[in-house]
């Protein structure tokens, strides 16, 4: 039987401000399904995947891999599930590319040349091992984010958490990143984006959230092709599935 990789209970979440983020979303994920959360900007999805990690907290009860979300599992909780922020400044902060995607893997029990071998293996996988000294403030945004991808894949997490994976990447770097995802397909994913094709390709599931609410989730086909249900949540049907 297939285990729930993300289970998620009623999860409420405010920002500081007052402003509620997300309301009452249940959501549940099982091992090796791949997860497509989609919504206008601001629906709360980047906020969604912050949960997923313990990276914010709201009052629920999350569990990831059968672990509770709590203060002290929270090391265990997220050397098995890697966030990729929509924002790669936010996840690149040391002088030189080897250094940023070393980072996670030295902290385990690694030797240095585990470490380097890992990170190479990462670079390879974005198509970026050229840059391995470069400095990542230097780099282009599509470079960034493909940097930041490889700091989480260097950590070979259970489940891969991607908030916008494809923004800013060129074509032939987003078509390959499509084609590794689908290759990792025994790994767990949840991908916000608004890259429709992604979620055709890659996913097994969708999710629509609007204003901080999961709307409904369900077949990806399904969904994609729902002109009403889309055009309701200021999304549209890609013009490759309208006949
Ligand atoms: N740090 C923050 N402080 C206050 N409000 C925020 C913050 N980050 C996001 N929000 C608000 O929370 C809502 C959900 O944002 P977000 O999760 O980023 O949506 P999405 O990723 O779907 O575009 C939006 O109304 C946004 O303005
Ligand atoms: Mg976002």
């Amino acid at each position: 039987m297939t285990r729930k990789a993300i289970e998620v209970k009623e999860l409420n979440f405010s920002y500081p401000d007052g402003r509620k983020a997300l309301v009452d979303i249940n959501l549940d994920v099982y091992e090796g399904e791949a997860l497509g959360v989609i919504g206008p900007n601001g629906a709360g999805k980047s906020t969604f995947l912050l949960h997923l990690n313990g990276i914010l907290r709201g009052n629920s009860k999350i569990k990831i891999l059968g672990i509770e979300m709590e203060n002290k599992s929270l090391p265990q909780i997220r050397s098995r599930a890697g966030l990729l922020f929509q924002d790669s400044e936010n996840q690149l902060f040391m002088p030189t590319v080897f250094e940023d995607v070393a980072f996670g893997p030295l902290n385990m029990d690694l030797s240095k040349d585990e470490v380097e071998v890992v990170v190479k293996e990462a670079l390879k996988e974005v198509d970026m091992l050229d840059y391995i000294y470069h400095h990542p403030h230097h780099l282009s945004f599509g470079e960034k984010r493909r940097i930041a991808l490889a700091t989480v894949l260097a950590m070979k997490p259970k489940i891969l958490l991607l908030d916008e994976p494809t923004s800013n990447v060129d074509p032939k770097h987003r078509r390959d990143l499509i084609n590794f995802l689908k290759e990792l397909d025994n790994l767990t994913k949840v991908i916000a984006t608004h890259d429709l094709e992604l979620v055709f390709e890659v996913c097994s599931r969708v999710a629509l959230l609007d204003q901080g609410r999961l709307i409904t989730s369900g077949n990806p086909l399904e969904i994609l092709k729902d002109k009403t249900l889309l055009a309701a949540h200021s999304l549209e049907v890609p013009r490759w599935l309208s006949s």
